[in-house]
């Protein structure tokens, strides 16, 4: 069932930046690796930081965003640097990839190179159980720097040692995460 009324702490949003899979619509989905800054996780308002992106772009064109709460290490790869196809998507219309653990639609403002997101709806669609995995966590680090690396030649060494942790903490999932990222970003295994 859908809510409407919620606070954003029922989709699994804490206080601080929470890293989800935003998605928006432009000429066809368009899905991204999005931080959402949290203040209050009891109320329904987020904002986040936007770069000119695809993402940027469709919001200033009236899309609302679909953040997708989810804990998929290839779908945050893949999205970081290309949009998954709609075979990664269990529905279109909401948009929600496949995995994902809630959604949440936000209506979206932007001030300057801030988006003020307001809570539309949203859905718990599972509730995984997991323990912290620093192998997913560091395949986070890892993408934040492989996007940066076209410009930043020097953040390869940070991407290596996200690499070590990978292979040591991570599951096949993330190691197969990692081989994508190091492929997007033209670097040798
Ligand atoms: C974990 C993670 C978090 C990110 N958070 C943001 C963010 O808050 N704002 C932003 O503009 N870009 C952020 N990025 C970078 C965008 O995902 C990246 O620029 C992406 O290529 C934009 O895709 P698009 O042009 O399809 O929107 C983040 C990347 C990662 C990996």
């Amino acid at each position: 069932m859908k809510c409407k009324r919620s606070k954003l702490s029922d989709f699994g949003f804490t206080e601080g930046i929470n890293e989800v899979i935003a998605v928006t619509a432009g000429k066809g989905l368009n899905a991204a690796p999005i931080g959402i800054i949290v203040d209050d996780a009891h109320g329904n308002t987020a904002r986040a930081r936007l770069f000119p992106s695809h993402t940027r772009e469709n919001i200033e064109n009236g899309s609302p965003m679909w953040a997708n709460v989810c804990f998929d290490a290839v779908l945050f790869v893949i999205s970081a640097f290309e949009d998954p196809a709609e075979e990664f998507y269990t529905s279109i219309d909401p948009p929600i990839l496949k995995g994902s653990a809630a959604y949440c639609k936000f209506e979206c403002s932007l001030e300057g190179s801030k988006a003020i997101l307001r809570f539309a709806e949203g859905k718990i669609l599972n509730r995984p159980l997991r323990a912290v995995n620093r192998g997913f966590n560091a395949i986070i680090e890892a993408t934040i720097h492989a996007t940066r690396y076209a410009t930043n030649r020097a953040l390869e060494e940070k991407i290596r040692y996200c690499g070590t942790i990978v292979e040591k903490c991570g599951s096949k999932r993330e190691k197969e995460a990692y081989r994508l990222l190091l492929e997007y970003a033209g670097l040798e295994p």
